[in-house]
């Protein structure tokens, strides 16, 4: 693989934003796992899978400006709201509070949630994401067909951003932040606008798109999404590509041998079989994101640190509620979440949706023996037995995943050894990105 692949990405990822709307709404409907990274040029083939953009999206990008706002100066716009705590109520959270660019723009702690609202002191319901990797994120879709698996298989629900792919773009879930009631908190993305006309560096927006972009209140509020979503589409934050692991895909650095046993025991569909979901194969040119962006259910125990979950008849059941609320009625889809990256994990304290793990090595503990040695993982109920998969009602623990390495019987040898558990971390390390890697703030 050559450095071109990066480069060229890197530009034609930006610039489909731009081209048309056509090209952008085509870019996210790339139906293949691999997403290669070069968005079609025409409207998608009549055999695309998902749905036509929604209207709203269309005219989102349709928004006229008096100037053609240049993708350097959004991002440089897009940057400073990022950074900028005044746009949440309390004043004290900025974007980047809780995706701490250090830690690849996830969480900087060990909180399961972070706090936010108007008195900083109300948590939400899961882990912070890391915002890295996002670009071939498709939008969501219920049915996916890849060409590589075959036309006819579908492959369920795939993309959509955060950890339910309830938000269709960037600039969609910049929205639920800014007015989330547990997050920034504000009562409408206008009264960030509003704080935005006023800050220091609103003469950045007036260069960018035009010296009248806070005179229409929707186009100001356009203009401050687009900002959003343009950042956080810049190659050299958000997707460098720059790990050991891509230095050894462009032969450009070595894996120790414990790395690349590691990375065979990632792959290999009876040890750890990661790869299904979490590939790590160059596709098409494009080198891998680890995560397929599918919604499985792995089960991972309740987490007794978030407030909601005191309530026992709360369950946060990811795809069909309560955050979501389209597929409430798919019954089959309850408990699953959306696979995350594993790009840069050995920077994060949290694990899965929930925040439950604060450990990589207890994830991959839990992935080798949440079936073998079920009662280490899962609380005993009043009667003595176990109460596995305890996250998920009693009603829907039928729809948790059991392909390898799950689905062993309880007492059974479980799929990876300790010393195999010590190579997969040894792997895992190899995926830090090089501007990462030495962060003083890691743990
Ligand atoms: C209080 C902490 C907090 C703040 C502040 C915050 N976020 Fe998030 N962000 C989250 C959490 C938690 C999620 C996952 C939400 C979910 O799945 O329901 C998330 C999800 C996302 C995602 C989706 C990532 C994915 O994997 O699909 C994006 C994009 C994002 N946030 C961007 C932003 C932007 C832009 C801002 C500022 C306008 C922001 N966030 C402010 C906590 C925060
Ligand atoms: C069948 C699909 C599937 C397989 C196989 C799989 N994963 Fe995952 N992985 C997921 C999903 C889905 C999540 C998110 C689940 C959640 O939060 O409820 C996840 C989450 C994770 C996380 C937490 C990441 C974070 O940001 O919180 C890690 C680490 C992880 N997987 C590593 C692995 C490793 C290592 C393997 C192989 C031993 C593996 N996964 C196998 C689907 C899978």
């Amino acid at each position: 693989m050559t450095k071109l692949e990066g480069d060229r990405r890197s530009i034609l990822g930006v610039a489909s934003l731009f081209v048309s709307v056509v090209v952008t709404s085509a870019g996210c409907r790339e139906k293949s796992a691999d997403r290669s990274m070069i968005p079609p040029k025409t409207a998608p083939s009549a055999s695309a899978s998902s749905a036509p953009p929604p209207a709203a999206s269309a005219s989102f990008y349709a928004t006229r400006f008096s100037k053609r706002p240049s993708v350097p100066a959004m991002t440089e716009a897009g940057r400073a709201l990022f950074f900028d705590p005044a746009l949440s109520r309390s004043k004290k959270l900025a974007c980047a509070t809780c995706h701490d660019p250090r830690f690849a723009y996830g969480p900087p702690n060990d909180r399961a949630t972070q706090l936010g609202g108007p008195d900083m002191n109300q948590d939400g319901l899961r882990a912070v994401p890391s915002l890295r990797y996002l670009e071939k994120l498709p939008a969501f879709t219920e049915h996916l067909y890849e060409e590589s698996k075959g036309e006819s298989v579908d492959q369920g629900p795939t993309g959509g951003h955060g950890w339910d792919g309830r938000a269709n773009s960037t600039h969609d879930q910049a929205r639920l932040p800014l007015t989330s009631p547990f997050e920034m908190a504000n009562d409408s993305v206008s009264s960030v606008v509003d704080t935005v006309s006023h800050a220091a560096y609103a003469p950045r927006f007036s260069e960018a798109f035009g010296d009248d972009v806070f005179a229409d209140p929707k186009r100001a509020e356009n203009a401050v999404l687009m900002a959003l979503e343009v950042f956080q589409q810049s190659p050299k934050d958000f997707y460098p590509y720059h790990s050991r692991f891509d230095e050894w895909l462009r032969q450009k650095a070595k894996l120790t041998a414990q790395e690349e046993r590691g990375l065979s025991l990632f792959n290999d569909p009876k040890k750890g079989n990661c790869a299904s979901c979490h590939p790590s194969l160059v596709r098409r040119g494009a080198f891998p994101g680890f995560s397929d962006f599918g919604f499985v259910a792995v089960g991972a125990p309740r987490n007794a640190a978030i407030s909601a979950n005191k309530d026992p008849a709360f369950f946060d059941l990811g795809l069909c509620g309560p955050l979501r609320t389209d597929l409430s009625a798919e019954k089959k889809y309850c408990g699953a979440f959306r696979a995350p990256t594993l790009r840069n994990i050995t920077l994060r304290r949290v694990f899965f949706h929930n925040g439950v793990f604060h450990r990589l090595e207890d994830v991959l503990e839990f992935y080798a023996e949440r079936d073998t040695n079920p009662k280490k993982w899962f609380p005993k109920k009043p009667d003595g037995t176990v109460d596995v998969y305890n996250d998920v009602p009693p009603d829907y623990r039928a729809n948790i995943e059991q392909t390898p390495p799950f689905g062993r019987k309880p007492g059974e040898q479980p799929a990876l050894t300790r010393a195999e558990i010590r190579d997969m971390l040894a792997f895992l390390g190899t995926l830090t990105d090089a501007d990462l890697a030495a962060n003083p703030a890691k743990p």
